[in-house]
This record gives structure tokens, sequence and C-alpha cells, in this order.
């Protein structure tokens, strides 16, 4: 077959904020950048992010980077690589005022200062009173930046094949990434794309789980190249529940309605979080919060007919501060539950966010595999935002540290790709076989006829994850849930295109969205089946503690035969004394 071929000297695939600012930083050197997203770029998820970016500006309370690097590390249960970390923290003020520049409107203080909010995990001092480090646009943040970096990639001339859907990478013999094939989804023409070198940015895997926070197109298609690909991932098992998704359906309720001074009440009208956090109370961390309602819910004291959520009060802060800090959030509660949050309490429960393992890369967003000797970057492949792992977030990430992650991580990778590409000027030649494996796994969705249907599978995975792998786990549990993930991988074989007289054109994307996601439940739950302890948001009922003496360790889960292999903690920061782990409390 004659597959139609474009040359460019970087492609991106995602139009998220990792990519979008990658592709900035490259379009800006006059590096020849094409961008891949299946959905037009502004609707990209980044475009959801509500609550805001952390950066250590001082501007509400006392504040600098090293304190945010420290509640990073305490946040992410240790497991967060320090000397990324580090890099992460210091970084962050500069870009905050750079997207200033670049026209992202940042709420202000009276006195013109850029807004910002107290979040969880945040504090003074290395664990002292409450910081406010969340820079946020109301609460709309994501999308004021997503927005603002489509511009100014435009007015970079950026190059966009919108609505694009990436099959696979295209592999050299000796490992090097040559690329990517790719699907126009209108007409269902494949073209290569051949690129001296590739950027991953396509976000996480929030649609693993059934109830969730995240858009339908995040089905992590960039780590399941990444795996197909042979690379393996990094701390799968450490998924993110965000404690307030509106009960039963699952969208997000940002956390800086709680930073504005929201609190969270059981049926009694208790502030339970008093008992599982005195300190910081309803600002504790992530993992902590769901936690406690989880547990709430578990022992009887549940809101509402099925006892199956808690409260989220927000009545007390008035009509005014809704409308300045949080009109999204009271639009969309009025939209979905028909009522003005200043009025009445919200219903929430823990649900499906953010994906804290990925793709292991370096800070540089080069990635990573293990070799005999330690690691090697893979030549010609790189991955930033939520589908890699730096590691800045370990086992749990602070909330307003993942905007931050894919603007550093993003103009990092930028900035070492232009030098790469000084001294790699050619395209290497392209090997057929690797077009001919990216180009089986679309002929297979060429079969139609009377197999089980995609939107059943989807759904299986979705109930089967959300069951077997969610906030709370145990052995018996996660292994049956390894089981069940490997009989519907087994029953992937059988799944067709249902042979109706029309078949739509995103038909075959949601087949191929599928395998990502069962290839990305196996990975899930396997990791988390294999890590007998509890750290951040991966909490075993059957092994209650943290265990450093043996899982102060990254895991790395390999497709090939579902292995998993660990490496190391980077426990050295790049010029600070390490933060050694110890308990955590909020
Ligand atoms: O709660 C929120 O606004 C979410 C922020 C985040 O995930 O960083």
């Amino acid at each position: 077959m004659n597959i139609a071929q474009r040359k460019f000297d970087v492609l991106v695939i995602g139009a998220g904020g990792g990519g979008l600012r990658s592709a900035l930083q490259l379009s800006q050197a006059d590096a020849k950048v094409a961008v891949v997203s299946k959905v037009f770029p502004t609707r990209s998820h980044t475009v959801a992010a509500q609550g805001g970016m952390n950066a250590a500006l001082a501007n509400v309370s006392p504040d600098n980077w090293h304190w945010h690097m420290f509640d990073t590390v305490k946040g992410s249960d240790y497991l967060g690589d320090q000397d990324a970390i580090e890099y992460m923290c210091r970084a962050a003020s500069h870009l905050v005022y750079e997207l200033e520049h670049q026209g992202v409107p940042f709420s202000r203080l009276d006195n013109g200062k850029i807004y910002q909010r107290p979040f969880g995990g945040q504090s003074q001092n290395f664990g002292g009173d409450q910081a406010a480090r969340t820079c946020a646009a109301a609460d709309r943040t994501g999308h004021a930046i997503l927005h603002s970096l489509y511009q100014q990639n435009i007015r970079a001339k950026t190059h966009f094949f919108d609505e694009f859907f990436a099959i696979d990478l295209i592999r050299a013999e000796d490992g090097m990434i040559l690329g990517a094939l790719v699907l126009e989804i209108e007409t269902g023409e494949p073209l290569i794309i051949e690129a001296k070198t590739t950027l991953l940015a396509t976000g996480g895997v929030g649609q693993l789980f059934r109830t969730n926070t995240n858009a339908h197109i995040n089905t992590g298609d960039g780590l399941g190249m990444a795996l197909r690909a042979g690379i393996p991932l990094e701390d799968m098992e450490f998924f993110q529940f965000h404690p307030t998704g509106i009960a039963g359906r699952g969208m997000l309720i940002t956390e800086g309605a709680r930073g504005e001074g929201g609190f969270l009440v059981n049926k009694d009208g208790e502030r339970f979080m008093e008992r599982y956090a005195p300190h910081a109370k309803d600002l504790a961390s992530r993992d902590v919060v769901s936690r406690a309602i989880s547990t709430e819910v578990r022992e009887g004291r549940g809101c509402g007919e099925n006892a199956d959520h808690v409260m989220l009060k927000l009545d007390h802060l008035g009509k005014e501060v809704l409308s300045k800090r949080l009109p999204g959030i009271s639009a969309m509660v009025q939209t979905f539950l028909g009522f003005d949050p200043a009025e009445q309490a919200i219903p929430v429960f823990p649900t499906a966010h953010y994906t804290m393992g990925g793709i292991p890369t370096d800070r540089y967003g080069q990635v990573v595999v293990p070799v005999e000797q330690g690691e090697e970057s893979v030549q010609g492949l790189y991955a930033v935002g939520e589908c890699a792992c730096v590691s800045v977030h370990g086992a749990n990430r602070l909330g307003g540290n993942s905007l931050l992650d894919i603007v550093v991580f993003g103009r990092a990778a930028g900035n070492h790709i232009i030098d790469y590409l000084k001294d790699n000027r050619y395209h290497r030649p392209l090997v057929s076989d690797g077009i001919d494996m990216a180009m089986q796994r679309l002929a297979r969705w060429d079969k139609k006829g009377k197999g089980e249907s995609v939107a059943k599978m989807k759904d299986e995975v979705q109930t089967t994850m959300e069951k077997y792998c969610g906030v709370f786990r145990t052995q018996d549990v996660l292994d049956e849930g390894v089981k069940k993930i490997m009989e519907l991988e087994q029953r992937m074989a059988d799944v067709r295109l249902q042979d109706h007289s029309k078949i739509f054109n995103t038909a075959r994307i949601e087949a191929l969205e599928l395998e990502n996601l069962v290839d990305l439940a196996l990975a899930t739950v396997s990791s988390a089946a294999a890590r007998t302890e509890s750290r951040g948001a991966h909490s075993r009922i059957d092994y209650p503690d943290r265990n450093d003496a043996h899982w102060l360790k990254h895991s790395l889960y390999y497709k090939e035969n579902n292995r998993i292999e660990y490496k190391p903690v980077r426990l050295k920061a790049m010029t600070v004394d390490t933060f050694p782990p110890k308990e955590r409390v909020y």
C-alpha cells in the first residue's frame, strides 16, 4: 500500500499543555514541528484543569521553592525523585510569570498581584502553617493556559494535524524512534510522519475507571504505544482518586472549593476531616481525604438515601465569593444537579482523576529504560505531562502540581530537543518492518462481524477496575482483578466492529482506544497486586503500613509476559539536602 508521508524535525503527539509548551519552545527555535491531536487542540484535557498551578510566589502567604519541594516530596509519600522535584519547584515562579506574559489571565489580588489560593498538602516552613501557593484563573486555570499556549503556537507557526489518531511509533531495529503512523479520523487515511524526534504528550488514562473526572479522550494512547514498543511503564499502581467528584457522576469539584473555605460533612453534620487530619483538616493531601470519605461511607456515616456519599458545604462562603472565585463549579452544579451551591451542599465521593505513573523519563523528558549498568535513553523519544513519569508525583500528586509539571517539563524537553537536533541533523531512513507492524494494528479493525461490541468491553474494563482496583485494596481482590482483566484481554480477539449498514469513522478509533485501555488496565492492576505495602494512593488493607526497607522503589511494568521489575528512587536532590522518608501526618 502506498502510504502518504510527511517529514518534520519533531513530531509531538498530543496537544494538551505539555505538548503545546514543548512545541512552542521548538517552533520558536525554528524547528519544523508537527503536533498531532485526536481532538481540536483546545479540547485537550488540560482545558478541564480547574484549581490552579503551584508556584511559591509568596503573594498571599510567606513562601519559597524549598518549602514547596518539601511538601511535594512528603505528598509523594517519599516515592518522588527528589532531583526532579527540586528542578520543578525551582522553575515554578519563573514559568508562572512567563505564562502571564503569554496571555494567561490569572485572577488578581486587590494589590494587582497574582491571586493564590491554599490547596491540599501545602505548608509554610516545612510542615508548619497552611500555605497559599496555587495561582489561579478563577476555577478555569487549565482552560486559560491551554488557550494561551495554542495561540502562541499559531503565532510561532507550529503545524497542527487536528483530529488525527496516533496508531503506533515507528521503530528502527536498534530501537531508535523514527516517527509514527497516524490516521486521519475524518477520512480513515493513514499517514506516516517521519521525525528526528518524537514527543509523547497524550495525557493520562482516567477512562480506566467508570467514575472519573476525565474527558472521554483520556484512554492512555501514548502509554499503550510505549508498551507496544517494548518500553516499560513506571509506578502504574499509583492512581489518584480526587476526593470531590460529584457523587455517582464523577465530575470534578475543584480542591479550590476547600481552598476557599469549603468543608466536608458526614450524615451527622460532623466535619469528619478533623479526626483524620487534625492539623490540615479538609486540606490534607488527596489520598488522605479520599480514604477518609470512603471510610465514612463504609462505616455507615454516608449521606443520602443509599448512604453512599458525603457533603461538601460551600453555602457559608456566600454568592460573591462563589461567583468571583468558583464560577465554573457553580455553573456545573447548577447544570448537573439543578441547584446553586451558595444555597445547598454538594454530594461528593472520590473519583478517578490522575495517572501518577507513566513512561519513565529523566528531567529533560528523555524516555529512559533500564540496562545492565543503570539506565539509557531511547534515542529519538521524549515524553512529558501525565503520560510521563519523571517522577515528581511519586505515590500521590499534590493538587496544582500537574499544570506545573506540564509547563516545566514541556519546556525542558523542548530545550533538550533543540540541542539534540544540532547533533542529529538528518532523518534516519525508515524501516518497512516498523511501518508494517503499525499497519497490522490498523488492519485488525477492518474486520466486521457479530463478535462482542467495543462499548460492552469498555464498560467491563471500567467496572472491573472500579471494583477490583479502587481506593482500598487487598491481595484477593487485586488478584481477582488481574484474572478478570486477563480474561478480557483474551476476549479481545472476538471483538468486532458491529456490522451495521453504516459504520462511523470513529468506531475504529474507539476500538484502538479500547486496546490501549485493556493493556493499561492490566499494567495498573498487576503492578498494584505486586506491591505489598501501603504508600500514597496505593492503600492496602492487608498491608496497612509503608515499608521503606523493601518498597522504597519504582515499579517498571513490561507488556511482555506481564513482567514487573523495580528501580531505585532518586533520593538525592540537585543542590539541597535529601528529605529522608519519615512518617507522613497532616
Ligand atoms: O481540584 C482541582 O482543581 C484539580 C487540580 C489538580 O488536579 O491539580
